[in-house]
């Protein structure tokens, strides 16, 4: 059979910061999708659970090493004992605020170990990689939905900063040496969590993101939510996003694997639904589905966010016949759910 046909036939994925929120829901696709897999995770924003987890729902095992990937022997280590044939590189601090305010931590965390990865790759001969990159290369866009050929590089934070140079990276690696073949995601909003309850996003009582926001609330964990601005130029004021449910979006991981035995070349494709929503249709819907009332307080909108960003996923539908089937009801049951669950057992 051509090497196409049977790829995930015991293909060996490495999902670089497979322990945490994204990384673990896209062990679960991967696995039950017929691929092996290794994980690579410092669990800095991930913990064992998460891999408990993986096990749990899928009933299968896989190697786990608890390194930082810019520990090179480490990873050099890694590649020696393992025969890799795709890495998923989903290893990086994703925070915002918090890229705002510790930029060095985050170029050294999201440039410098993607260096050191690319280094140990070539030099093993696994030159097929999915970068985890995200809509924040995009900046503010004059043109919505955006779509892949609109304009990169004018980030507003550190954070999308560190992942527009990664892709650049990319890029010219792929220039340099065209056997290498690359796909880079540009994920908007993931959201929700597995149907099972068994693994999700591990926040504080204090999260950037809206969806563990919206669920401390409806749980009375913390007092109200947050309105982070109500004077954006958006049907109601708040600001509207592309929010993609995290099965959807590690679906998408196993659809852009087959891309990686075709042509080598660098693909890229918007990882979202097509639909923007705003903080107060997330709200509402949030009260629907948990039958709380939540309270909320307006407040200053936050510094490096944008009004409105949602994608055109017209490509990624067309070349590799993927869609999002989930939508913003099924984010905030799964993440209702998971929320019980996870706050209770971290009581
Ligand atoms: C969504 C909307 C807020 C919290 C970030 C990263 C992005 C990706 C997802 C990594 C905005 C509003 C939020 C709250 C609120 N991460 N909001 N009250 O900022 O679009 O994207 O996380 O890939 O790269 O940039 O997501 O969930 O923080 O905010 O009103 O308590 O909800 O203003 O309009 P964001 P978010």
């Amino acid at each position: 059979m051509s090497e196409i046909n049977n790829i995930n036939d015991k293909k060996k994925v490495l999902l670089t910061g497979g322990a945490g929120y994204i990384g673990s829901h896209v062990a679960v696709e991967l696995l039950e999708s017929g691929f092996d897999i290794v994980i690579a995770d410092d669990f800095s924003n991930s913990s064992e659970e998460s891999l408990m987890g993986i096990r749990k729902i899928t009933g299968r095992d896989f190697p786990f090493y608890n390194i930082d990937i810019c520990d090179k022997l480490s990873l050099y280590d890694l590649f020696e004992r393992e025969q890799i044939d795709v890495v998923i590189h989903l290893a990086g601090y994703k925070a915002v605020d918090e890229a705002i305010k510790s930029p060095l931590k985050y170029y050294q965390n999201n440039i410098v170990a993607t260096i050191t990865l690319l280094e140990v790759m070539d030099a093993h001969e696994v030159r097929k990689i999915i970068l985890s990159s995200s809509a924040n290369v995009y900046g503010e866009s004059n043109v919505i939905p955006v779509t892949e050929e609109c304009e990169t590089g004018r980030c507003v934070n550190p954070y999308g900063r560190t992942k527009w140079v990664q892709e650049e990276m990319l890029k010219d690696v792929f220039t340099a040496d065209n056997r290498w073949n690359v796909v880079l995601l540009r994920y908007f909003n993931p959201a929700g969590a597995h149907e099972s309850g068994l693994i999700g996003e591990r926040y504080s009582k204090s999260p950037s993101n809206i969806v563990p926001s919206l669920a401390l609330a409806a749980n009375g964990d913390i007092p109200y939510f947050k309105v982070l601005g109500a004077n954006y130029n958006t049907l109601d004021g708040t600001g509207v996003r592309d929010y993609i449910h995290i099965s959807d979006l590690s679906s998408g991981h196993v659809a852009a694997i087959e891309k990686l035995f075709g042509k080598p070349e660098v693909s890229i494709y918007n990882l979202g639904t097509g639909h923007g929503y705003s903080v107060f249709e997330m709200l509402g819907t949030f009260e629907k589905i948990s039958g709380r009332e939540i309270t909320y307080k307006i407040e200053m909108a936050r510094k490096g966010d944008i009004a409105e960003l949602y994608a055109c996923c017209n490509k990624i539908s067309e070349e590799l016949g993927w869609s999002a089937k989930l939508g913003l009801e099924d984010i905030c049951e799964s993440a209702w759910k998971w929320h019980k669950n996870y706050i209770n057992s971290n009581e």
